[in-house]
């Protein structure tokens, strides 16, 4: 029998390019969303590129009795758990709607799974876990810390998930740390659609390029790394989807909490990335250098050895095909998902 899953936040970056892999594979997808920081057209354009259905509820994860009746409707296999809000800066100015939306929401499904008897679940957690790193490269044992309210979200869920599976041993729960996705799928048709200014340095460079920015603000250049400027390892957001195919296609065979690196293990400088940015989309990168970022690190890039140990799992593709995905992608929707007329 075809295998359901429950893709929270399945219109969003990560999540639409997981669910198309996941058609691919064969798994049926039902997808809860809120819509708070994307658009229903990316799900449709994943049932064009598929020729498949998703069945689709637009819910708030806070909302118990909502979310419940979404499981009266369906048995699932497991649940991919993206939901949530992800900036940094403003889980700094509002850190309690931060914490009632990523923290409350977790709780309300791992309540409405355990009712379910539904006890698989993988989690979005992110390398911000491992605070500034001692070291690099980082692996999965490192000491973890938080240095905002965001961070401190992915770091207090990791330790929901972990008091859980102690109190009840029958969840088979994978936490997915992600490096830094960037990309897009191949036919250019989803990718990420940042709202207002984008804070991750990859959106914005690609949106210097198409022109609707003027110009990108290196955040230092005093840094002690080869050129002065931060290092992280970006991978491509269809590698990290694969991750996701991958964990519920094992998770039988895991016991209690299985916690991954997600990254390639190589790291790029931010002028590394606008240089060979340009190369890729033969278009120019204005660039001032401008003070640090609070709270950014010098460096940060993954082991990833043990994804590959438990997971079967690698990242495949490399700088040039993120760039040439992510060009692809802002220049086939210059105002991503909203219609251009
Ligand atoms: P995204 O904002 O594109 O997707 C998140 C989705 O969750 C959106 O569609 C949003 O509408 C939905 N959502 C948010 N709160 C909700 C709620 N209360 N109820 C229902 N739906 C809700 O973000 P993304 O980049 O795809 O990230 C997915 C997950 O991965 C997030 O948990 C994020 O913290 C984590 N993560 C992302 C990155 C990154 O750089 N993109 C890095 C590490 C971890
Ligand atoms: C940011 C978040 C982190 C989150 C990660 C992935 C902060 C402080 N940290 O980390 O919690 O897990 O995204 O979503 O926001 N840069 C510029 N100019 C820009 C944007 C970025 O120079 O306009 C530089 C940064 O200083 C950094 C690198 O580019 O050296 C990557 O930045 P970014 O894409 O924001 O990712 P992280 O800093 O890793």
């Amino acid at each position: 029998m075809t295998k359901k899953i429950l893709v929270t936040g399945g219109a969003g970056y990560i999540g639409s390019h997981t669910c198309l892999l996941l058609l691919e594979a064969g798994f049926e997808v039902v997808v809860v969303d809120n819509l708070c920081n994307s658009s229903l057209e990316s799900l449709r354009r994943v049932e064009k590129l598929t020729n498949q259905f998703i069945r689709f509820y637009k819910v708030d994860l806070t909302d118990f009795d909502s979310l419940s009746k979404v499981f009266d409707d369906h048995t699932f296999h497991s649940v991919i758990h993206f939901a949530g809000l992800k900036a940094v800066g403003e889980s700094a100015e509002i850190p309690l709607h931060y914490y009632e939306q990523n923290i409350g929401s977790t709780i309300n499904l791992l309540k409405v799974m355990q009712a379910n008897n539904c006890k698989r679940f993988v989690f979005s957690s992110s390398a911000t876990v491992y605070g500034d790193p001692a070291s690099v490269p980082i692996t999965e044992d490192f000491p973890i810390s938080a240095t905002n309210p965001y961070g401190r979200t992915k770091l207090f869920i990791e330790e929901i998930l972990r008091d859980q599976s102690k109190a009840d041993k029958d969840w088979q729960i994978v936490l997915l740390r992600y490096f830094n996705p960037v990309g897009a799928h191949k036919s250019g048709m989803i990718g990420e659609d940042p709202q207002g200014i984008p804070n991750n340095l990859m959106p914005f460079i690609s949106q210097v390029a198409v022109g609707k920015r003027d110009k990108l603000s290196v955040f230092g250049d005093d840094y002690d790394t080869p050129d002065g400027t931060g290092v992280r390892d970006y991978i491509h957001v269809l590698d990290l989807a694969d991750a996701h195919v991958k964990s519920v296609q094992k998770i039988d065979q895991f016991r209690g909490v299985t916690t991954l690196n997600l990254g390639t293990g190589k790291g790029v400088s931010v002028l590394e990335m606008v240089k060979a940015f340009e190369k890729g989309s033969r278009k120019s990168v204005a660039y001032q250098i401008v003070d640090r970022r609070p709270g950014d690190i010098a460096e940060c890039w993954a082991d990833p050895a043990k994804a590959l140990e438990v997971l079967g799992w690698n990242a495949k593709l490399g700088l040039e095909a993120m760039i040439e995905d992510t060009w692809r992608w802002q220049s086939n929707n210059p105002l991503g998902y909203e219609p251009s007329e």
